[in-house]
């Protein structure tokens, strides 16, 4: 594995490799939800490509940018035995100048449900993500659909800038107990983790109404935001909406996906379940 730091480094690692690309772009702190990205590239392509860089761009205000889990050597590590050919881990400096031309998300969807949240927020992953494709020049880089605004954001300006590379959407990788896995899930204390387990388990309360035939999604959200101030801090929003995340009033099967935010103890965390 190549490790590269700067811009000139990765061009001239890239250029050594001669077939098709897959790449994985993180923030770091992998867990097995990266390793299932970047098995499914190591499947799908020749090579992989890994980034690792905790985007300042996408932080707002009084987020957990400055202690946002690092784990350098570990995640060496994990991309090496996990097969990884080039791993770019940039700093700040390397990725961004100063008076950037910017990319933005687009108005009213990159502006709801996390855009509202955290607005700017989607405009920062698209800068970054805009320059980690056409830097690695893959033919598919791979985005989970735990993050599933981030996900349809990305594909849609991929297909408004025409860029080369396919999106490609991964499951949602879970750990035992059904906590999606994030790398924030570090700063749950356990009895947050409880807590937060009702974030899964409202999704598998929405899909068991859905299977017994309810499909209003007034319903099913009142039920779900019941059971999740059992124990969450704050519920933020849980939204049911069309795979164009148009908010919909009858659970469209194979076009919904029932998204949740919610603050456990300080900890933000989403989830979702696609229908
Ligand atoms: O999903 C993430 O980890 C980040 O938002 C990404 C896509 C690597 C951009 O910084």
């Amino acid at each position: 594995m190549i490790v590269t730091k700067t811009i000139d480094e990765f061009k001239i690692a890239r250029k050594t490799l001669k077939g098709s690309i897959g790449f994985v772009p993180t923030m770091g702190a992998l867990h097995k939800g990266h390793l299932s990205l970047i098995q499914k590239a190591k499947e799908e392509n020749e090579f992989v490509v890994v980034s690792i860089f905790v985007n300042p761009t996408q932080f707002l205000e009084g987020e957990d940018l400055d202690r946002y889990p690092k784990k350098e050597e570990a995640d060496k590590e994990i991309c090496k035995l996990a097969g990884v050919d080039i791993l770019f881990m940039p700093t700040s400096d390397v990725m961004y100048s100063n008076d950037e031309l910017k990319i933005m998300a687009p108005k009213i969807r990159g502006y709801i449900l996390e855009g509202s949240s955290r607005p700017g927020h989607f405009d920062g992953v698209l800068q970054i993500v805009m320059k980690l494709l056409n830097l690695v020049g893959a033919d598919k880089a791979y985005f989970g659909k735990k993050d599933a605004q981030q996900l349809s954001l990305i594909t849609q300006m991929a297909r408004n800038y025409f860029l080369e590379t396919s999106i490609i959407p991964c499951d949602i990788i879970r750990d035992n107990d059904g906590l999606a896995l994030s790398s924030r899930n570090v700063y749950l204390s356990k009895e947050e983790r409880q807590a937060a387990l009702l974030i899964p388990r409202s999704l598998q309360r929405a899909s068991e109404k859905i299977s017994s035939g309810e499909f209003n999604t007034s319903k099913i959200k009142n039920s779900m935001i019941d059971l999740l101030r059992e124990g969450v801090s704050a519920v933020e929003y849980v939204e049911i909406v069309n795979r164009d995340f148009k908010l919909i009033d009858e659970i469209e099967i194979g076009n919904t996906i029932i998204l949740v935010a919610a603050k456990v103890g300080t900890t933000r965390l989403i989830d979702n379940l696609w229908i």
